[in-house]
């Protein structure tokens, strides 16, 4: 079926930049939402709201794409609607909210998190751009008054605009549902009461028609959020919340990958590795939920604890730089630098080095040979909304199988119970964790192996949007369901 549909998230599906004659040209952004949401856009003749980047400007044009092999190939230039910032208000909305403040906050560091009115005045009025820039979107559609028109917001950068949409809607009698997805976690309400503007995030969200989150836990922290913040009404059974005259049903609809993608792409991905050793891999943006200070200590305990394993493994980390303006992003770097010269000065030999280490970014195709090589996927985030790396590694284990080693305060964590679970904060934990795999036999690498594939294969990409669609079109027999309290 066809429908008319926007989607709005805080970036487009591919970044613009200018070239040498001061031109707009498109350039590919690689990820899981891209690639699940460019080809429905496509399919749909959608829109995409997002932010248009630092080099674009109002007078210039949207460019299209010359790119055929991108995924955004198809989205035509007049389905793009982009949203103008200054540097100034991006750097108060995403370098401070939302990077400075929730990200720390739903992710529970709350002593990361910075909270300062300026900057939330900021982070209100870019929500309202999106929501006003929607709104027109909308108002394109073909038919205002079908039952399957639907916008999809996407993700906390955009939190507080689903309700100022929905008034806007509401106002000029437009019927349209509105869904939103929350990619990170939902902490619980007790760290969530933190934010000086937990009421207004939370009456944002209760705009929506549909709030989905990677997991039951997130799913049910914001019913409690809900309750207890703003005395909401909620039927916790079938996932539903009352406020004022607003209903929104929650549902938990786990994330997945292009499995048969990386499937194929690890039979032909180059060999990325030309050593002897052992590999344990990692693969994550440089963030300091990803753990990955905690890792290279933990590898580091490994090699004190288990000497016989020194120059039998290396340990290979891929951090790929991110939001490089914000101050503890660019601590953590240095940091890890540090620490992982001191590993390497403490254990190398002449022929040995214990720890490589690319700060940049890998393309996927590539990371699709570096996942099949690597005998250990050691993935370890002191939190994560979901994690596809780790599913990721997992598809890609095509003929010799390796070991998962994960974090259990991820989502992915949360139902990988054949990987080797292990809690990050502890550096023995972690040591051990990567004795066990180091010595697991080939049967039960390949058992617990074609257990987590079977999983993944069937719960992929297309799946979660399948789930995706299919909450949207009972939301109205849902919302019946309720018994509140
Ligand atoms: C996470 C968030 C996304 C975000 C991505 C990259 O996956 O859920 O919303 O786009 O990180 O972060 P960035 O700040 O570069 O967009």
């Amino acid at each position: 079926m066809k429908r008319s549909l926007v989607v709005v998230s805080n970036r487009l599906p591919f970044v613009i930049s200018t070239n040498e004659n001061g031109d707009p040209v498109r350039k590919n952004s690689a990820g899981g939402l891209v690639t699940a949401l460019a080809p429905l856009v496509i399919k749909n003749d959608g829109y995409w709201v997002g932010w248009a980047g630092n080099d674009l400007t109002e007078n210039m044009q949207i460019p299209e794409s010359d790119d055929p092999t991108a995924i955004a190939h198809g989205i035509k230039s007049s389905q793009i609607i982009p949203i103008y910032l200054s540097k100034e208000t991006f750097d108060l909305y995403y370098n401070g909210v939302c990077n400075g403040t929730l990200w720390p906050l739903m992710h529970s560091l709350p002593t990361l998190a910075v909270f300062r009115g300026d900057q939330w005045s900021a982070y209100v009025a870019v929500n309202e751009l999106f929501s006003n820039s929607t709104f027109e979107a909308v108002k394109k559609f073909d038919n205002l008054d079908e039952k399957s028109n639907l916008v999809w917001i996407q993700d906390y950068q955009l939190m507080v605009m689903p309700m100022m949409l929905r008034n806007l809607l509401d106002e000029a009698h437009i019927t349209c549902k509105l869904a939103f997805f929350l990619h990170i976690p939902f902490p619980s309400w007790d760290i969530f009461r933190l934010n000086p503007w937990a009421n207004e995030i939370l009456l944002g969200l209760l705009g929506c028609d549909l709030i989905a989150f990677h997991t039951n836990t997130y799913a049910s922290n914001f019913i409690e959020c809900c309750f207890y913040i703003l005395g909401a009404r909620v039927d916790r059974k079938e996932m539903i919340i009352e406020y004022g005259n607003k209903t929104s049903v929650v549902r938990a609809l786990p994330i997945g990958i292009p499995y048969d993608w990386f499937e194929k792409n690890a039979r032909i991905a180059p060999k990325p590795f030309n050593f002897k050793e052992k590999v344990i891999f990692g693969v994550d943006r440089l963030d300091y939920t990803k753990g990955i200070i905690q890792r290279v200590r933990g590898y580091e305990r490994f090699l004190e604890k288990y000497p016989d394993c020194r120059e039998k493994v290396v340990f290979f980390q891929v951090a790929v730089p991110s939001r490089t303006d914000v101050e503890d992003y660019r601590n953590l770097k240095d940091e890890l630098e540090r620490e992982i010269g001191r590993i390497s000065g403490r254990f190398a030999t002449a022929e040995w080095t214990p720890i490589k280490y690319i700060c940049n970014n890998i393309s996927q195709f590539d990371l699709a040979g570096y996942y099949r090589d690597a005998r250990i996927g050691l993935i370890t985030p002191v939190r994560d909304g979901m994690n596809l790396v780790a599913k990721e590694y997992v598809a890609c284990q095509i003929d010799d199988p390796g070991v998962l080693i994960i974090s259990p305060f991820t989502g992915a964590g949360e139902t990988m119970n054949e990987a080797l679970l292990v809690n990050p904060l502890e550096q023995d934990l972690i040591a051990d964790a990567i004795k066990t795999a180091y010595d697991m036999k080939y049967y039960e690498r390949k058992l617990r192996m074609n257990a987590l594939q079977t999983r993944e294969r069937l719960f992929n990409l297309d799946t979660w949007l399948e789930s995706f669609f299919d909450a949207v079109d009972m939301i109205d027999n849902f919302k019946k369901m309720k018994s509140l309290n």
